[in-house]
């Protein structure tokens, strides 16, 4: 069975279409589909920001095809797991759950892997710098759960 996996930030411009990326390449499509979302609506439709396609491509991966859109309650239907990136994206989506089976689906990213801080920071008002340092953050943690999900 395909395992579905939601990366979620506020505006799915920045952090989850990178989460996204770099979950997706490593693992194996036909055992685990993953998508993002954003708690925000301000950016429907668009491309992720050009410093996270910039960075993605720096490692290899092409995120330019990604498109923005906004979370949905029905994505709780939809995915296994849901993974936020910072607390304030956590209280969002915990918010919208309807049942303890819901809530379980909800992790912070970083909870993922050996990180000694616990959330992704928004990147979209700060430099490059900020990219570079959000893409390791997302990749240890995306290692630590392709390794969890091979096992499956
Ligand atoms: P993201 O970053 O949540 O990592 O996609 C942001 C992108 C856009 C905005 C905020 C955060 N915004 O306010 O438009």
């Amino acid at each position: 069975m395909i395992t579905k996996v939601l990366m979620v930030c506020l505006g799915n411009i920045c952090r989850s279409p990178l989460a996204e990326g770099v979950l997706q390449s490593k693992v194996d499509s036909e055992k685990v589909f993953v998508d993002s979302a954003g708690t925000a609506g301000y950016h429907i439709g668009n491309q992720p920001d050009k410093r996270s396609i910039a960075v993605a491509r720096k490692y290899g991966l092409d995120i330019s095809q990604q498109r923005c859109r906004k979370f949905d309650v029905q994505d709780f239907t939809n995915f296994d797991r849901i993974f936020v990136m910072d607390q304030s994206n956590y209280e969002n989506v915990i918010a919208q759950t309807k049942n303890e089976a819901e809530k379980d689906k909800v992790r912070l990213l970083l909870s993922e892997g050996d990180s000694t801080i616990i959330e992704v920071p928004d990147p979209y008002y700060g430099g490059e710098d900020g990219f570079e340092s959000v893409f390791q953050m997302i990749d240890n943690a995306c290692e630590a759960i392709a390794a969890e999900l091979d096992t499956k």
